[in-house]
């Protein structure tokens, strides 16, 4: 198996994070992974807001109910569906964040914004822009430890053959 395999396997939600910026180099590095996310007819209809500044990161967490992962991390990449965007194609950009951070060595966590009308305006998004989904992002503090949840459930009891049941 490659790294990049077990990359996947062994990718984490993390919510504890160091006390230090993502340098502009990484930033950038994870935005390009970003950037190329395949979406529906590469419509692309997206949009990546950076959240760092304190009190945006503090007015966005009362979008969330579980917003721990942005108050602990340095930032916050919102993930904007702009008009047309599917919430599939978001969920691969998330994933793409998340596997691009792991592999330079950072840490990243997905949130729910469930309350989207509060991110619409803490984000200031036009008419038609959604945001209901952001990924924290940094280094992961030495404690951040195992996951909260954990484990999946076996392969037996997901995979189907034909139809379901089969
Ligand atoms: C769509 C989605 C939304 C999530 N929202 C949150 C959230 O709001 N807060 C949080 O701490 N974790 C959130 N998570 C992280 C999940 O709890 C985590 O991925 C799951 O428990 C599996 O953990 P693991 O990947 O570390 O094994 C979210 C994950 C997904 C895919």
């Amino acid at each position: 198996m490659t790294s990049f395999y077990n990359s996947i396997l062994g990718l984490r939600a993390i919510r504890q994070f160091e006390d230090r910026p993502v340098s502009d180099a990484d930033l950038r590095a994870i935005l390009e992974a970003a950037r190329w996310t395949g979406s529906s007819k590469n419509s692309q209809n997206w949009a990546f807001i950076v959240i760092t500044d304190p009190g945006q990161k503090t007015a966005i967490c009362a979008a969330g109910d579980f917003m721990t992962p942005v108050e602990q991390a340095p930032m916050m990449i919102a993930l904007v569906e702009t008009p047309g965007g599917y919430e599939f194609d978001t969920g691969r950009v998330a994933q793409n964040i998340m596997l691009a951070a792991d592999a330079i060595g950072l840490a990243s966590c997905p949130v729910t914004l469930h309350r989207t009308e509060i991110a619409h305006a803490v984000l200031g998004l036009p008419d038609g822009y959604r945001c209901r989904y952001g990924v924290a992002v940094g280094s992961p503090a030495p404690s951040s430890g195992p996951a909260r949840f954990g484990g999946r459930k076996p392969i037996g009891q997901l995979v189907h053959r034909n139809r379901y049941g089969g």
